[in-house]
C-alpha cells in the first residue's frame, strides 16, 4: 500500500513531463505516474538548443552531469559562440551582428515511473476530489493532480478550456484550443559536414560559427551539431497575410530539395549550396499558442507546449518547458497536501506572465530576422533589438524565480487557501 500523500499523474512525456517526473521523484511523499502515448519516449529531434540558463536548472535538479554526456557541446560559456547574422537575400551578404549563446544538446531520457501506450482522451473530477482518467485503450486511472505535459495539441487543454468556457459563460475560450498557423514554413534538413561546399575555397563558415541568414519574409538558421560532424539548417518562409489562417496541410511533410532551392532563389551562394546539398530536407509548418489567461484550474495544470507552444526563433520552447517543470515540481514538493491549490497557484503566477512574454517575443524575433518588425532593415537598430529578445534568460535567476514561487506560496498558506477549488 502506498503511503504517499498525493498522486500526480503526468500526462505527456516530452522534455516537459519527463522533467518534471525526474524532479517530483526526489519528493518521497508524492506518487508520480507518466501516462505517454507513444510506445516509447521520442528525441525531441537534433539540433534543439538550450541556453546556460536552462543548463543551471539542470544543475539544481542534479541532472546537468547526464546531459553532459550526451551533450554535442560542453556547456562552457567561456566557448560557447553566438550566432553571426547575415543579410542573406542577395547575393553578397555581410554580417551585421553577433549575440548569445546557444548550446546544442542531444536528449537524455530520464529513467521515471513510465506507462506507455496511455493516450489520454478525458479527464472527470470525482466528487471525493479525485481526477479520474480515460485513456485510448479503456484503461483508466486516479489521480491527485493532472499535469497537462502532451504537447502544443493537448487534449487536456482543449478539455480544460471546454469546461471553463462553459462553468464562466466565456465562449471565447474556445478559440484558445487550437494552435494557431503563424503564416511560416520551416524546410529543415541535416548535412554531414563531409558534404559541405567550401565558399570561395574556405570552408564553409556554418561550420565555424552557428549562422543566422536573414532576408525579406524569410531567413535561414544553421550550426553545426555531433562534435561538427553534421551541420542543421532550418530555413523559414513566411506570408504576413496567411497569419492566423489554416495552415491546410500535415504539420510535417517530406518535400523536394527543388521547392527549397526555389524559395530561396536568389540569395548569396553560401546559403544556396548549402541548401543544395540536403537531398530529403522535411517541409514544417509553424504553429503557436495564442497567450491562454491561465495554466491550472480545478487541480489541472498545463506544463510546456501545452501551456505556451511557441514559434522556434528564440530556441526557447524546451528550455520554457523546463523552467515550469522546476517551478511546479518545487512549489510542489514544499506544500503540504492542504496547501496544494496554493503551490497551483504560485506556479501560475510565477510562470504564466514569464512564458507568455517568451511566446510573443519569439514570434516577434521571427519578424525582426526577416525585416518585418518596426525596424524594418534598419540595422543600426534591429541589432540591438534582436539582441534584447533574449534579455528574459538574464533577467531574472532560475534561484529567484524560485524563491519567488515559495514566497507566493507561504503568503498564499498563511491566508489560508485563497479559494476552494474542489
Ligand atoms: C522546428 C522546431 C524547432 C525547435 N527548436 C527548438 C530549439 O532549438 N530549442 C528549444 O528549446 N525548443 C525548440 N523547439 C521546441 C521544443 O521542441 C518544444 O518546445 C518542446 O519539445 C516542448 O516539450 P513538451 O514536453 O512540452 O511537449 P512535446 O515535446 O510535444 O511532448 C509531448 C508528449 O506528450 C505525448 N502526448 C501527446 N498527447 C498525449 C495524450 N493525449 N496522452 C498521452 N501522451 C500524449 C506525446 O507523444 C509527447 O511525447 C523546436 C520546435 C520545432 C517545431
Ligand atoms: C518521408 O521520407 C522518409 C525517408 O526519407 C520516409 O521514410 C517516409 O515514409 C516519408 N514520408 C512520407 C509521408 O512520404
Amino acid at each position: 500500500m502506498s503511503t504517499k500523500s498525493f498522486r500526480v499523474a503526468i500526462c505527456g512525456g516530452g522534455i516537459g513531463g519527463l522533467c518534471l517526473a525526474v524532479a517530483l521523484s526526489k519528493h518521497t511523499h508524492i506518487q508520480v505516474d507518466v501516462f505517454e502515448g507513444a510506445e516509447r519516449f521520442k528525441e525531441i529531434g537534433a539540433g534543439v538548443m538550450i541556453w546556460s540558463r536552462t543548463w543551471r536548472i539542470l544543475e539544481l535538479l542534479e541532472l546537468a552531469p547526464h546531459f553532459a554526456k550526451v551533450a554535442d557541446t560542453q556547456p562552457d560559456p567561456a566557448v560557447a559562440t553566438g550566432f553571426e547574422y547575415r543579410r542573406s537575400d542577395t547575393k553578397d551578404g555581410f554580417k551585421w551582428n553577433l549575440v548569445a549563446m546557444p548550446y546544442a544538446f542531444a536528449e537524455q531520457l530520464p529513467k521515471g515511473l513510465a506507462h506507455f501506450r496511455r493516450r489520454l482522451v478525458s479527464y472527470e473530477k470525482q466528487a471525493g476530489g479525485e481526477i479520474a482518467l480515460t485513456f485510448a485503450d479503456g484503461a483508466s486511472a486516479v489521480c491527485d493532480l493532472l499535469v497537462g505535459c502532451d504537447g502544443i495539441k493537448s487534449v487536456v487543454r482543449a478539455q480544460m478550456l471546454r469546461v471553463k468556457a462553459k462553468e464562466d459563460a466565456q465562449p471565447g475560450l474556445l478559440n484558445l484550443i487550437e494552435p494557431k498557423w503563424t503564416g511560416t514554413i520551416a524546410y529543415r534538413g541535416l548535412i554531414p559536414s563531409t558534404n559541405l561546399p567550401s565558399v570561395d575555397g574556405a570552408r564553409h563558415r556554418t561550420l565555424a560559427s552557428p549562422m543566422m541568414y536573414c532576408g525579406q519574409n524569410k531567413h535561414v538558421v544553421a550550426y553545426s551539431i555531433s562534435q561538427g560532424n553534421i551541420v542543421n539548417f532550418v530555413a523559414f518562409a513566411s506570408d504576413l497575410n496567411r497569419k492566423n489562417t489554416a495552415y491546410g496541410a500535415e504539420w510535417v511533410t517530406n518535400c523536394s530539395k527543388d521547392e527549397v532551392l526555389q524559395c530561396f532563389g536568389g540569395w548569396e551562394s553560401e546559403v544556396s549550396l548549402l541548401l543544395e546539398r540536403e537531398e530529403k530536407p522535411t517541409k514544417w509548418g509553424i504553429h503557436h499558442l495564442e497567450e491562454l489567461p491561465f495554466f491550472v484550474t480545478n487541480r489541472v495544470v498545463l506544463l510546456g507546449d501545452a501551456a505556451h507552444g511557441m514559434s522556434p526563433h528564440l530556441g526557447a520552447g524546451a528550455g520554457q518547458a523546463i523552467e515550469d517543470a522546476y517551478i511546479l515540481a518545487h512549489v510542489l514538493g514544499a506544500a503540504a497536501p492542504k496547501s496544494l491549490d496554493a503551490a497551483l497557484e504560485a506556479y501560475q503566477q510565477t510562470r504564466l506572465p514569464v512564458a507568455n512574454h517568451v511566446l510573443r517575443s519569439s514570434y516577434e524575433s521571427g519578424n525582426m530576422y526577416e525585416f518585418n518588425s518596426r525596424f524594418g532593415d534598419e540595422y543600426s537598430a534591429l541589432g540591438p533589438a534582436i539582441g534584447h529578445q533574449w534579455d528574459f534568460l538574464t533577467e531574472s535567476t532560475p534561484e529567484g524565480e524560485a524563491e519567488k514561487a515559495m514566497r507566493i506560496l507561504r503568503s498564499l498558506e498563511r491566508q489560508g487557501i485563497i479559494r476552494e477549488r474542489l
